[in-house]
């Protein structure tokens, strides 16, 4: 046979159910092997960048068969960061539940598109299905609707796009009329809010948040007077539902009420935060959530979905069609009314995966329930773990945690100046990494640099976090 026919045959091959079956046996017993064994090993491998880079030369001109890719994916899941590990605590990213990865497994064999109907015929509607589940806990009426999309920074520009659209009309612009625009967040906002006013070609202005890391609602109204008197036109307002760095929730109802007054459209950027609305415990954090014009909400932050599943949430469900109404005659060749059921309608992107269908399997097996509970256990481990943090002397507690994000930093007796207080985070930090036992960040605070850890992973225990207390000891006392 020639090179070229034994090519083809490989591709035959590569699309047969017997062959598919004997991989995926090798790689859900491969992977079963790492979920049970995980902990025993580093959280993240460390390697220095430039040396993760070689490891990974560029793909072969030839192929070396299924078996050379199947060992390239175990060395690849080794040398991975193991959020699985209880020990991970680091970014917002959970560990991806098994049944919902197995379900975005199926997604990836199917493929099916969810730009329009005809594409995902059962993917739309489960898509719609799960939209109006997040619609309706979080307290949208009748009419509300909305898109997934993928992530938190482009479900924070496909609805600011949306509230310009609403408040201004975008195509104020194609006809010559150019008006200065902003959109305000507190300056502890995510930094794709200010990113999606620079791809908007808007401006972004930040407002003061208290000592408590929270929008300030004066320093908001102040805000707004300057800008008004120097002629720029603030279009939305981002509350953070919580922010990044310190999981603090700006206050919504206070910033409901500015909104109302000024006739400005509110966002709620509730990425990491939204899911508290499940819980009947701690839905108050994010109380006026329901008067506001939209809301961002990832499910592969606290809902323990893989990357990604964002929803992307608007009160009146109509603002997105009204703005993403561009026709195509090869794709969309009605109004979004007589379509209805096609979401490209509804969004920036075209093609889109099928991200619906793990959080959707994920509850017809679980339940809602058994997410709230999620939620409630992993503020709760925030707060034993802040209590272990205040009942020891050398360690500080930035604030008291708001949600599941907690930032501390070590404190002994005789380090006072600023700068050798830094210096030591970011040392105890690389030293604890390095040693492969905990995965954990860092975030600038006002008052200095503080480390950072994010309760997601259900494996994670409060003996896990004590053990983490101890090791960022040793490391100093080392
Ligand atoms: C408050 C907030 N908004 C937006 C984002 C961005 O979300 P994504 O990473 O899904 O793009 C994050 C990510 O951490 C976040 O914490």
């Amino acid at each position: 046979m020639t090179d070229r026919g034994k090519r083809k045959a490989a591709m035959r091959e590569a699309f047969d159910s017997e062959g598919f079956r004997a991989m995926g046996h090798r790689v859900i017993d491969a992977l079963a092997d790492h979920l049970r064994d995980v902990a025993t090993g580093p959280v993240l491998p460390w390697r220095d960048p430039a040396a993760a880079f070689e490891d990974w030369a560029p793909p072969p001109h030839d192929g070396g068969g299924v078996e050379a890719g199947l060992e390239t994916l175990a060395r690849w899941v080794a040398a991975s960061n193991h959020l699985h590990h209880p020990r991970y605590v680091g970014h917002q990213v959970p560990p991806g539940m098994p049944l919902a990865a197995l379900a975005d497994a199926a997604v990836s064999l199917l493929n099916n598109s969810m730009t329009i109907f005809e594409m995902s015929p059962a993917g739309v509607p489960v898509e719609e299905a799960v939209v109006q589940w997040m619609c309706s806990a979080l307290g949208f009426g009748a009419g509300s609707g909305g898109v997934l999309c993928d992530g938190g920074s482009i479900g924070n520009l496909t609805a600011l796009v949306a509230a310009r659209e609403a408040v201004v009309g975008s195509r104020a612009g194609e006809t010559g009329q150019h008006q200065r625009l902003a959109v305000l967040a507190s300056d502890q906002a995510h930094y794709c809010i200010g990113r999606a006013a620079q791809v908007m070609g808007c401006e972004f202005v930040p407002v003061a948040s208290d000592g408590a890391y929270r929008m300030d609602v004066h320093a908001l109204e102040g805000e707004l007077d300057r800008l008004s008197r120097e002629g720029i036109r603030v279009f939305a307002v981002a509350a953070s539902a919580c922010n990044t760095p310190t999981g603090s929730f700006d206050p919504i109802e206070e910033i409901a009420d500015v909104c109302q007054k000024k006739g400005l459209w509110l966002h709620a950027d509730g990425a990491h935060g939204a899911s508290v609305v499940l819980s009947e415990r701690h839905r108050h954090l994010v109380r006026g959530i329901e008067r506001a014009d939209s809301v961002t909400w990832d499910a592969h932050k606290m809902l323990m979905m893989p990357s990604l599943v964002t929803g992307v949430l608007f009160k009146r469900g109509d603002a997105a069609c009204e703005t993403y109404a561009q026709r195509s005659s090869y794709l969309l060749d009605k109004s979004p009314k007589e379509e209805w059921f096609n979401p490209a309608h509804k969004t920036i992107e075209c093609t889109r995966r099928n991200m619906a269908v793990p959080l959707y399997v994920a509850l017809q097996a679980y339940g809602t329930r058994a997410f709230a509970d999620h939620v409630d256990d992993t503020i709760g481990l925030a707060q034993l773990f802040a209590a272990e943090i205040r009942a020891r002397g050398d360690f500080e507690l930035a604030i008291d945690p708001p949600v599941n994000i907690v930032c501390f930093r070590y404190r002994p007796a005789g380090v006072t100046e600023d700068a050798a207080l830094d210096e030591l985070q970011s040392r105890l930090r690389e030293s604890v990494l390095r040693s492969g036992r905990f995965y954990f960040v860092k975030t600038r605070l006002r008052n200095g640099l503080f480390l950072r850890t994010t309760l997601l992973n259900p494996r994670t225990t409060i003996e896990d976090l004590k053990a983490l207390l101890e090791a960022v000891r040793a490391a100093a006392e080392r």
